[in-house]
C-alpha cells in the first residue's frame, strides 16, 4: 500500500509467519491431551489467531470475546467494558486468550482477572507482540511472539481508527492519532 504513514516494518511477514509456527508447535507439545479453548480479543486477534489456530495440531475450539478500552486513543486507563462476551462456558477448560498487543498491560489484566472468576480448568495467555518496558502491572505472559520498541504500530490485526488491519506485516504509524 502506497501511503506516507505507513512507516518502518518492525515485524516482516516472513517473520510473522516462522514465529506464530513456532507458537503454534509449542501450544500443540505445551496442551496435548487437553486441548485449548482460544480465546481471540477483538477486533485486533482475529488475524495472528487465526494463523495460530492452523499452526497447532490439536481439536481446538474458538471463542471471542470484544472489550473497548477507556481513555485516549494511545492511552488505556485499565477500564475496560465488554462489547460481547464470550459464548461458551468456561468452567474446566483450558482457556487460552490470544491477544494482539500488550501495552500497559491493564486491558489484559482486567480479562484475565474476568475470565478467571469464571472457574476455567487453567488460564494462559498469549500475545503477539509486547512493547517493551511500558507495563504498569506484570503482564505474566505464557507465550510472546515478538518484543517491539513503544511505539504505535499498525498491520496484522492492528488498527489506527479501523484502518490498516490487513497489511499482511507490522509496522509503525507515522502520522496522526485520533483522540477519544
Ligand atoms: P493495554 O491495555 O495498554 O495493554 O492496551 C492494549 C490494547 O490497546 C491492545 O489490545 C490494542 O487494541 C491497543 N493497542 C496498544 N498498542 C497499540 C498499537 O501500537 N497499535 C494498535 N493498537 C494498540
Ligand atoms: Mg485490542
Amino acid at each position: 500500500m502506497n501511503d506516507p504513514h505507513i512507516g518502518r516494518v518492525v515485524v516482516d511477514q516472513e517473520e510473522l509467519q516462522q514465529r506464530v509456527a513456532e507458537l503454534g508447535k509449542e501450544i500443540t507439545s505445551d496442551y496435548s491431551g487437553r486441548p485449548p479453548l482460544l480465546v481471540g480479543v477483538l477486533k485486533g486477534a482475529f488475524m495472528f489467531m487465526s494463523d495460530l489456530a492452523r499452526a497447532v495440531d490439536l481439536p481446538v475450539e474458538f471463542d471471542f470475546m470484544a472489550v473497548s478500552s477507556y481513555g485516549s486513543a494511545t492511552r488505556t486507563s485499565g477500564v475496560v467494558r465488554i462489547l460481547k462476551d464470550l459464548d461458551l462456558d468456561l468452567t474446566d477448560r483450558h482457556v487460552l486468550i490470544v491477544e494482539d498487543i500488550v501495552d500497559s498491560g491493564l486491558t489484559l489484566a482486567y480479562l484475565r482477572r474476568n475470565l478467571a472468576a469464571r472457574h476455567p480448568a487453567s488460564l494462559e495467555v498469549c500475545a503477539l507482540l509486547l512493547k517493551d518496558g511500558l507495563q504498569r502491572v506484570d503482564p505474566d505472559l505464557r507465550y510472546v511472539g515478538f518484543r517491539i520498541p513503544p511505539t504505535f504500530v499498525i498491520g496484522y490485526g492492528l488498527d489506527v481508527a479501523e484502518r490498516y488491519r490487513n497489511l499482511p506485516y507490522v509496522a509503525e504509524y507515522r502520522g496522526p492519532l485520533p483522540q477519544a
